[in-house]
């Protein structure tokens, strides 16, 4: 007896065409809006899930990665580390995902096992992440760094697990376990703390020519690799944040002295960047110091010389990288100084964000610094303070962090279609229009846990629970 075999559906199931093992395809980018004539409480979204296109690549929403540090990399190559956590993200909504912090050259790592793009070697391992984010409708960008002074490091698990142990020494990498100690540079030979971190050498002529080669040419294997944007990083007290600031940076020559000479280097830097890559260029810088405390007004009254690292030169320098064409200023602080007085609390940098976006209109601007929810998120942009969030530690803890958003602010976004099944009462398709009550009112416990995905109606096969 021969069975009727009755097609239902097209075989072979489609892929994603391409991809070296089967993937199925993602109807639309993940986290972004659904169509606001079924789900018709998307027309007039909440900002936060605006998208936004910069030099042609469409970011689908405003809640974007920011880079951290995994200290999990193999002689700079990505890792399987890299593969999970990263492709986690692009499965799970992220309007954008950041690699961490990535040394062009191998003395500009904290540690031994950060990332780096020094050689052609290590791009195959970014390909390989780059290639699924992309496969499932991400977008995925990298950060480009040089640790300066605070380069050869070990990872903070490590130092902390030595500090109980009883080990009374710094956090420096010695030789023997992969350091540098001794090829430490820094614009000044002037340490970030004698104690715990290594004395640096002052950067010759010669190795800040050299440098400029090492971005550029990191910047063509970013190319190689189909990175959709690159972000300077120009924070934290890394090199960068060295050379502008006047207190690591005591240099004589045109890199140093005056706001003009000490904002030369990330200028430089940023031109040769912009003139290589014709993708979104973001730019990282540490706002402040902060050092009002301690020190007295960025710009000392007697003097009138700039006596520390603030708002006024970031501006000045934001308004600089916007002309050379740097799309997006990612506004975070502090990292260059011991003395810093922060006062961390939900959105403590947001004020300075604010500033360069009302400052500075011919770039746009990233909050970043205990965002933590969606409410606090979406306000930032919807008052106009900020034009994209950048989140970090929160990604860690709550990964489902856009969609989670998409269900508190009212709106519905794709899931990913393999994990449709958990975001029933997210894709709830209601009749109203923008009405904030509903808009902002929709909570877990309202929403209809249990209700089927309408974005299509597909044969019912499976009826039992996997
Ligand atoms: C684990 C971890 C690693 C980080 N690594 C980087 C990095 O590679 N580059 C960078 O600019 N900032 C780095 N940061 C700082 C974050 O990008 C972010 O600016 C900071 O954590 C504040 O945001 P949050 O309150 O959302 O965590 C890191 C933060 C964390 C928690």
């Amino acid at each position: 007896m021969t069975i009727p075999v009755q097609p239902i559906f097209p075989y072979p199931p489609p892929r994603v065409e391409g991809y070296h093992t089967y993937l199925p395809p993602q109807v639309q980018p993940v986290g972004s809006l659904l169509d606001d004539k079924e789900y018709k409480q998307n027309v007039n979204p909440p900002k936060l899930f605006e998208p936004v296109t910069i030099r042609g690549i469409e970011f689908p929403n405003r809640a974007w990665v920011a880079p951290m540090c995994q200290y999990s990399a193999d002689d700079g190559s990505l890792t399987d580390h890299h593969f999970v956590h990263l492709g986690a993200m692009a499965q799970r909504g992220w309007g954008s995902i950041m690699i961490e912090a990535t040394a062009v050259v191998p003395e500009g790592r904290i540690t031994p096992q950060d990332c780096g793009l020094w050689k052609d070697a290590q791009i195959e391992s970014y390909k390989r992440v780059v290639s699924y984010v992309h496969a499932v409708k991400g977008v995925i960008g990298i950060q480009l760094a040089h640790a300066g002074r605070k380069a050869s490091t070990v990872a903070p698990w490590t130092s902390r697990e030595a500090l109980e142990k009883g080990y009374q020494g710094g956090t420096v990498a010695s030789e023997e376990h992969g350091g540098w100690p001794n090829n430490v540079v820094g614009p000044s030979p002037i340490s970030f703390n004698a104690d715990k971190f290594p004395s640096p050498i002052e950067a010759s002529t010669e190795y800040i020519q050299s440098l400029k080669k090492a971005f550029a040419d990191s910047v063509e294997r970013c190319k190689a690799i189909g990175f959709d944007f690159i972000e300077i990083h120009g924070a934290h007290g890394y090199l960068l944040h060295e050379f502008v600031d006047p207190i690591s940076n005591k240099r004589t020559d045109q890199y140093g002295g005056s706001l003009d000479n000490r904002i030369r280097l990330p200028l430089e830097i940023a031109e040769i960047m912009r003139e290589k890559w014709d993708k979104p260029l973001f730019y990282r810088v540490s706002a402040t110091d902060w050092l009002d405390d301690t020190l007295g007004p960025e710009k000392g009254q007697g003097d009138g010389e700039w006596a520390w690292w603030g708002i006024e030169q970031t501006t000045i320098l934001t308004q600089k990288l916007a002309d050379i064409g740097v799309d997006v200023i990612d506004v975070s602080s502090g990292g260059n100084d011991l003395r810093q007085k922060v006062r961390p609390g939900p959105s403590y940098q947001l004020p300075l964000a604010e500033h360069i976006k009302k400052a500075v209109p011919n770039i746009l601007v990233g909050a970043v610094g205990i965002i933590t929810t969606p409410h606090q998120a979406n306000d930032i942009i919807e008052e106009g303070k900020a034009d994209v969030i950048f989140m970090a530690r929160q990604v860690l803890r709550d990964i489902d962090f856009p969609l989670e958003a998409a269900l508190a602010l009212g709106v519905a976004v794709a899931p990913a279609v393999q994990f449709e099944r958990a975001w029933g009462r997210m894709m709830v398709k209601r009749d109203h229009n923008d009405d904030p009550q509903h808009k902002h009112g929709i909570t877990e416990v309202q929403g209809e846990e249990g209700v089927k995905s309408k974005r299509s109606t597909p044969p019912e096969i499976h009826t039992s629970i996997p």
